[in-house]
């Protein structure tokens, strides 16, 4: 399948080679995926024993302030210094899908104060959405964060903060994966 310019598709693919070592896979809600030891991020959608394909896309709720104060502080992926990375997949609920999109915005920012909270981690965060949900995946959303080491606490807290807040709440499946860097020995 292709996209145009303004999208692109990715595979998340597990197993014993790629750029990142897996520090860990937990279930936050719902059933975990299998352990794995290392990951690659390969463009395109390929089929393999454990991966997770998503696509970038358009957003959704993003307001003009919103977008203006992002793109100002939004940080490039793959910065030598941001050694660690989440990768967070997420499936909401049927309830949440059926709301029409006036609500779920409302919930998002309004009452979880998704981006508004998640701002003054940023440029410290670099963050990338993909979508799955329009892909028959397993996950709705896939996403990924890459960050400095002695930034994880406050990754940390920020995680901790939307997970406590309504939109949570519709939130029926995700899985916690944590990863650093692989640095080959000489
Ligand atoms: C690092 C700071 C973060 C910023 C600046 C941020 C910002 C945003 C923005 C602007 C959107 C809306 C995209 C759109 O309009 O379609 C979004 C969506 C989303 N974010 Fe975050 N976010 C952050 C952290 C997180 C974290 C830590 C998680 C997971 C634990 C997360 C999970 C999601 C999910 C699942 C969506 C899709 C929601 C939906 O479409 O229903 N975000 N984020």
């Amino acid at each position: 399948m292709s996209y145009g310019s303004d999208q692109h598709a990715v595979t998340f693919l597990g197993g014993p080679s790629g750029t990142w070592s897996v520090e860990r896979v937990a279930s936050v809600v719902g059933e975990t995926l299998p352990p794995i030891e290392r990951l690659e991020i390969v463009p395109g959608h390929v089929a393999g024993a454990w991966s997770l394909r998503g696509v970038t896309s358009h957003a959704r709720y993003v307001d003009r302030s919103e977008k203006t104060r992002l793109d100002a502080v939004s940080p490039a992926l793959d910065r030598p210094e941001a050694t660690r990375a989440a990768l967070i997949p997420i499936r909401k609920s049927a309830r949440w899908w059926s709301l029409p999109q006036d609500e779920r915005r409302a919930i998002f920012e309004e009452r979880s104060r998704h981006i508004t909270d998640s701002l003054p981690a940023l440029p410290r965060v670099a963050r990338r959405l993909y979508h799955s949900r329009d892909l028959g995946e397993p996950f709705d959303f896939l996403t990924w964060f890459e960050y400095a080491p002695e930034h994880a606490e406050s990754f940390e807290a920020l995680v901790d903060l939307l997970r406590s807040r309504e939109e949570w709440a519709y939130v029926e499946r995700e899985v916690d994966i944590r990863l650093s860097r692989f640095r080959q020995t000489a």
